[in-house]
Formats: structure tokens, C-alpha cells, sequence
């Protein structure tokens, strides 16, 4: 086998760990506050296996919706607390901290505009929005968030099936300079065969500045597991566009 024939293979092989990532910002570990992990044993359990995975920092971010989650961002930082704590008595080492994902509705537009709100890195915002329907107005959310002095990552971008078909949306958003987020899951089909092919063209299209684990349990580590198998994962960890390694 030649030069080139390895190389062309070698760009096809899954990923043996995530070590290329470095880290992980998105997820929800903090035990109790939302739809992530419910103890702190379980907490515990889901560190160590990210660390398996080969991350080396964990950025973690707890919803804060008002219908749901009404977290507070000094709920999330007493939680973060806690959860250093416990890691540090099991004796696991890793660099964590905390911020949130933030549900794009009525009280974030408010909170915005009066609240210190949780970022990661230069003034990262992680935000979703609905997945059943669009946004009123998406422009707006993302005028309110750059005006405030932040930078808006917007969640998993793939999952909002209602712009699979309308493409341009996401190109809008990244001529205004949102960032986005990819969800590694979605690379193996767990929330749809739609949503695997989407990210998939938008991994060719150099679309996404952040991959996330969006671990919730560990099931999620399973199916990550399963994603390494998707070659477009190695593509976009070895791309070079990834912002993950620098925070
Ligand atoms: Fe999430």
C-alpha cells in the first residue's frame, strides 16, 4: 500500500478517543438542577468516563429555562461547587467549571439586559432554541446577545428539523456570526437519520466551531462511543476550525 492509500485510509478510521477535542462544553452534570444527571454518584460516573473518552477539561452547562429549569447562575456556580468537591475527595483530577445553556425565551431576553449571565472562554454564550417550532424572530435573539457583548453559540443547530429544508437560515446565521455547536450524537443517528445527514453537510460546509457531548446519562457515552465510528467526526476534530482546544 502506497503513501497516499494509507493516508486515504487512515482519514477513514474512527477516532480512537477524543483526546483531539481536549474539551468539553457542553453537558449536563451538575446533579439535581435539570433534565442531566440526578446524583452526585452519577456525576462522579460521568466524569470519569469523559476523562475515559480522553477529554482533559470539562465546561459544564445546566439548562436555565423558565418553564422548566429555573436555574439561577448562582445555583449552577453552588452546584459546580459541590461537584468539585466530590471529585476531589474520589481523588479525580480534571479541570471543570460551569455555564449554562440558555432556552432563548421571554425572561433571557429580559435577564440579558440585567444579569451577569454564564459564558465560557471570550464571552461564549451557549443558547437553544425550540425544537418544535421557529423562533418569532431568530435575528432578534442574536441582535439581543451580540449587543450585550456576547457571542452567541447556538446549541445543536442540527436538531431544528423545521430548517433542514431551509438551509439559508443556517448560512444567515453564519454570515451574522453565530458559532454553532455540534452534537457528536447526532453523527450516529440518535435523534434521526434527518438530523445525521444535516450535520453531516454541515461538517463538509465547515459549519460548526464547537462539538459538544451534551452528556446527560450514560447512555449518551454509549452512543458517543458509536459516533467515533463516523468518519466526518475525524474530519471535523482534524479540520483545524475547532475552538474546543483553546478554551
Ligand atoms: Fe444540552
Amino acid at each position: 500500500m502506497g503513501f497516499f492509500d494509507s493516508l486515504i485510509r487512515k482519514n477513514f478510521e474512527p477516532l480512537e478517543n477524543l483526546s483531539g477535542i481536549v474539551t468539553d462544553m457542553h453537558s449536563h452534570l451538575i446533579p439535581g438542577i435539570d433534565d442531566g444527571s440526578k446524583t452526585i454518584e452519577e456525576s462522579i460516573d460521568l466524569v470519569n468516563k469523559l476523562i475515559e473518552l480522553g477529554y482533559k477539561k470539562i465546561i459544564t452547562t445546566p439548562h436555565i429555562m423558565s418553564d422548566y429549569y429555573r436555574n439561577t447562575e448562582a445555583g449552577i456556580l453552588a452546584g459546580l461547587d459541590t461537584l468539585r468537591k466530590a471529585l476531589d475527595e474520589a481523588n479525580i483530577q480534571i479541570d471543570i467549571s460551569a455555564a449554562a445553556e440558555y432556552y432563548a425565551d421571554f425572561d433571557f431576553t429580559q435577564k440579558i439586559q440585567k444579569d451577569k449571565l454564564l459564558t465560557f472562554g471570550n464571552k461564549y454564550l451557549l443558547f437553544e432554541i425550540s425544537y418544535f417550532s421557529p423562533p418569532d424572530s431568530v435575528e432578534e435573539i442574536i441582535f439581543n446577545i451580540q449587543t450585550n457583548g456576547y457571542k452567541p453559540v447556538l446549541a445543536h443547530p442540527e436538531r431544528y428539523i423545521y430548517w433542514h429544508n431551509k438551509f439559508e437560515i443556517y448560512e444567515k446565521l453564519k454570515d451574522r456570526n453565530v458559532y454553532f455547536q455540534l452534537n457528536i450524537n447526532s453523527l450516529c443517528g440518535h435523534y434521526s437519520l434527518p438530523v445525521m445527514k444535516i450535520a453531516e453537510k454541515m461538517i463538509k460546509n465547515k459549519m460548526f466551531e464547537f462539538v459538544g457531548s451534551d452528556t446527560h446519562n450514560s447512555n449518551h457515552i454509549l452512543l458517543i462511543r458509536e459516533s467515533m465510528k463516523n468518519p466526518n467526526l475525524r474530519k471535523l476534530v482534524e479540520s483545524g476550525i475547532l475552538i474546543n482546544p483553546d478554551l
